[in-house]
């Protein structure tokens, strides 16, 4: 086996999927996905028992599932990878502990691996472009930061990140507000489409020269959310699809105005966007219209892979095989709080 092609199965287990992806070396074989969003719907928001309950449920059938679909065999697979954190701890261990099983009875090397490094890595299946350097644009349910990319397993850098809500987040929360359902992103980014983006004109915020001093590559969503609620306290008659548009447009915005603006500053011509919220339809529209007038180069994965999967914890595992890595010692433990700078475990 040459370490470039080697067969690597990712499971992910962070939050609300149970995914198994298998990768060789930088080709995408596999990526199965079994979600319990439904079973969470109705309390609005991810509840951990029953998340951690529903990957137990589903682990064994997801990974036959990779295995069929990439038409290999377990003992074919030279490498697991898992996401060690962040994510919620119950479900983390579920996860963890299936990969340390198969990794110990099957005698290969196993990598926990970091789940946000995980989502920018999945930038790197079925291509052989270079993957760094790059700013990065990562942007989940839990956390929206903007990132120099030096070495993705070895030398990453916080340019800025939220100071209260992630992206994601504010999605979900406006979507509750506007009785959208749960989660919140897709619903908006559908209900925008048929809205006016211009109509209400919402806070971008950190935006003003006073805010940048301090956090010119910070992000704040609080303040949009107060102003969508206050709006819609005081217009009864409001187009809801508006609502949606001129929301998601002042999202969008400002994770622009930050990621170019990175971009241009540092001289890294390359801008990643990742995690949950780059499957918004609008935010890869104008990512592109912004990237090319600014001469940058985006990179944005397909939308089936922006949102939690297992192919981009394999990506993460094989980035780590081919370079190779030190495997994760097997007791090595689950961290819910984990940064960035923990790529591999
Ligand atoms: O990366 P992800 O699947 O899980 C985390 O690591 O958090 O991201 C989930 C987040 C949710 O907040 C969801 O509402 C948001 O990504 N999301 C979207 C879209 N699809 C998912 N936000 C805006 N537009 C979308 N189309
Ligand atoms: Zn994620």
């Amino acid at each position: 086996m040459k370490n470039s092609d080697a067969l690597v199965l990712g499971i992910e287990t962070s939050c609300d999927e149970t995914a198994v992806g298998i990768v060789s070396g930088r080709k995408l074989l596999a990526n199965v996905i079994s979600s319990s969003v439904v079973e969470h719907a109705r309390f609005g928001g991810v509840v951990p028992e029953i998340a951690s309950r529903a990957h137990l449920e589903a682990m064994q059938s997801v990974i036959a599932q990779a295995l069929s679909d990439a038409k290999v065999s377990i003992k074919d697979i030279d490498a697991f990878a898992v996401t060690a954190g962040p994510g919620l701890i119950g479900a983390l261990l579920v996860g963890t502990s299936s990969a340390a099983g198969l990794a110990l009875a099957l005698d290969k090397p196993l990598y926990g691996v970091n789940h946000l490094s995980a989502h920018i890595a999945v930038d790197s299946l079925n291509s052989d472009h270079k993957l760094d350097p790059a700013i990065a644009l990562l942007v989940s349910g839990g956390h929206s930061s903007i990132l120099q990319i030096n070495d993705l397993t070895s030398d990453v850098k916080t340019l800025g990140s939220t100071i209260d809500d992630a992206a994601g987040e504010a999605f979900d929360k406006i979507a509750r507000i506007l009785e959208l359902g749960f989660p919140g992103g897709p619903a908006i980014d559908l209900d925008a489409k048929s809205g006016n983006p211009n109509a209400i004109d919402f806070p971008r915020g950190l935006t003003l020269a006073r805010d940048l001093i301090e956090h010119k590559y910070d992000f704040s969503f609080s303040g949009l959310k107060t102003a969508v609620a206050r709006y819609l306290a005081k217009t009864p008659d409001h187009l809801r699809a508006d609502v949606s548009a001129s929301f998601q447009e002042a999202v969008v915005d400002v994770l622009l105005i930050k990621a170019i603006g990175a971009a241009k500053e540092t001289g890294i011509d390359t801008l990643i966007i990742a995690g949950g919220v780059a499957a918004n339809s609008r935010l890869r529209s104008l990512a592109q219209e912004r990237a090319t007038k600014a001469d940058i180069q985006l990179r944005i994965p397909p939308m089936n892979l922006c949102t939690d999967n297992g192919a981009m914890v394999a990506a993460l595992g094989s980035l780590a095989v081919t370079q190779g890595l030190a495997p994760s010692k097997l007791g090595f433990e689950a961290n819910s709080s984990s940064g960035i700078t923990t790529p591999i475990f």
